[in-house]
């Protein structure tokens, strides 16, 4: 039985110019003690440019909602569900975007609104809000670090030559903190953050001794952390999995020498491509050893400012490409009917379009859309992934539509 841990409420933080954000809940005790479901908080926002609105999306409210809107009696998640739909969990893989989402839903919507029509159900209303929340869910369903192993955890706390220094309840050198005093044990970047800013230590320690730097995979801080979390002297501890708003990022990414080596954030983007977080974190750790010069300092907090920064580069920047997206637009037909006010199809302006757009609209405005579509004899369009990204791109470019 995996053990649950308490813990505190995810904070929205809302400030400045947010690109995205996520907090990240760890197994979270219900009141009926029998859920071990993660909450997750995302902040989605479309990366077109400065000033674009951002979407709290939640996935408790997405839970919710999944069985307001009835998505439950013909779909599972994970197991939970009808089966008259696909089960949409296992669907979901970890390069699962908002555009992605946004291509299945418009690829199957009109067999599936045949099938809730059969079946009488209405097709509720789904604005932006709702969409994002239901992304958050799905999100949280598939996309979570495995859960810890406690006892794979006590072993890796020898392994990796913790315990050469650090005591659980006593302190075992002069001068180190145990365990049971540790700050960094709510949640993995917190514990990076830690152990990166004593990596000089281990060097001049480890080399002395002739050990090898400690390497940890994501799956290792994840149940280091278990353990130690659930040890008699640290029990109780809050467990969180926050993620920063990630602006102070690339500040932090210049100020720290990464870029005597990386490019920029971006430029890291497709080598971390579908990590997650605790991931990114345990290869930081990993190449603690390969900087040449004393690795920096992190303050409280900027470890995870920076590792938000790099994570959401590469999970939510989905950019398309606009000219290509422009051809999308003829070739699916949109521009038939967007293009010519005649039809009474909206001109589609401004630049607020994201993956979470393009599901509300499916949902809102879709059903007359494909009752119009089929009286002009036009086929209903199938996306691929990169077809909707580029779509959304060409809708957002500057000075379209004018
Ligand atoms: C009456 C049954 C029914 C309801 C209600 C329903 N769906 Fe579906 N859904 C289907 C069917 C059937 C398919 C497969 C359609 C196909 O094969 O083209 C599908 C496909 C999908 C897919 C694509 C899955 C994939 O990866 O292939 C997504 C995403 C989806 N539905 C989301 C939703 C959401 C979100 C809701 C609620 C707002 C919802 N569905 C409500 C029946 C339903
Ligand atoms: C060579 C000795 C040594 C080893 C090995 C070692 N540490 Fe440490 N650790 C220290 C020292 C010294 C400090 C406190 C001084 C500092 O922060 O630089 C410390 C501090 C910490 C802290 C911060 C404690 C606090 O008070 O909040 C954490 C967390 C930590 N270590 C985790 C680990 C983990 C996890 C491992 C195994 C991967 C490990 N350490 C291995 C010497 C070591
Ligand atoms: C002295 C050069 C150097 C500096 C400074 C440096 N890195 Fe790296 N980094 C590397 C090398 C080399 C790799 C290639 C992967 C490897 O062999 O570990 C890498 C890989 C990475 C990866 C991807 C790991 C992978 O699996 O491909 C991330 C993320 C990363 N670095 C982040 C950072 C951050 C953040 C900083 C600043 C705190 C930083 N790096 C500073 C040399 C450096
Ligand atoms: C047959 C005509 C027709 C075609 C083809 C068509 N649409 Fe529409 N679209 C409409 C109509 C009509 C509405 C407004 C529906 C309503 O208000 O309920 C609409 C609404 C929308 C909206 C919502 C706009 C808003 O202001 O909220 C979006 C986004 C959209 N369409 C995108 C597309 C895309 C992308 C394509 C091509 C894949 C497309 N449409 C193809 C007729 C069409």
């Amino acid at each position: 039985m995996m053990r649950t841990v308490p813990i505190r409420q995810p904070l929205a933080d809302a400030r400045g110019s947010v690109a995205s954000v996520a907090c990240l809940a760890e197994p979270r005790a219900s009141a009926s003690g029998l859920r071990t479901g993660r909450a997750v908080l995302l902040f989605l926002a479309s990366m077109a440019g400065a000033g674009a609105a951002t979407v709290a999306a939640d996935s408790t409210r997405g839970e919710r909602l999944f069985t307001s809107l009835s998505c439950v009696e013909c779909h599972s998640v994970n197991g939970v569900g009808g089966n008259i739909g696909p089960d949409l969990g296992r669907r979901i893989d970890r390069n699962f975007t908002v555009a992605s989402l946004a291509s299945t839903m418009w690829n199957h919507a009109p067999t599936m609104w045949a099938a809730m029509r059969e079946r009488d159900i209405r097709i509720a209303d789904m604005d932006e809000q709702g969409a994002a929340d239901l992304f958050a869910y799905f999100y949280s369903a598939r996309f979570f670090d495995k859960p810890g192993d406690a006892g794979r955890g006590k072993r890796l706390f020898t392994e990796r030559a913790c315990a050469l220094c650090h005591g659980l309840a006593e302190s075992i050198k002069p001068g180190i903190n145990p365990v049971g005093q540790w700050n960094a044990l709510t949640d993995p970047i917190a514990l990076t953050e830690a152990m990166w800013n004593h990596s000089p230590n281990m060097f001049t320690e480890f080399k002395l001794k002739k050990i090898p730097w400690p390497a940890l995979s994501g799956q290792d801080l994840s149940d280091l952390l278990v353990y130690l979390r659930n040890l008699p002297s640290t029990r109780g501890t809050a467990g969180m999995f926050e993620t920063a708003a990630g602006s102070n990022g690339e500040a932090i990414f210049q100020s720290k020498g990464c870029v005597r080596c990386h490019h920029s954030g971006s430029s890291l983007a497709p080598q971390i491509k579908g990590r997650t977080l605790t991931e990114i974190a345990a290869e930081m750790w990993d190449h603690a050893p390969k900087m040449k010069a004393q690795p920096a300092h992190f303050n409280p907090g900027e470890m995870r400012e920076l590792l938000s920064y790099l994570w959401a580069r590469q999970f939510f920047e989905d950019s398309g490409d606009a000219g290509h997206g422009k051809r999308v637009f003829a070739a699916k037909h949109c521009e038939a009917c967007h293009g010519d006010s005649s039809t009474g199809a909206p001109k589609l302006t401004g630049s607020a379009f994201s993956g979470i757009t393009m599901v509300s609209a499916l949902w809102h405005h879709g059903p007359r859309m494909l009752e119009q579509m089929k009286s002009k004899g036009v086929r209903w369009p199938r996306f691929d992934r990169r077809e909707m990204s580029d779509l959304i791109a060409y809708l957002n470019s500057p000075g379209r539509g004018k």
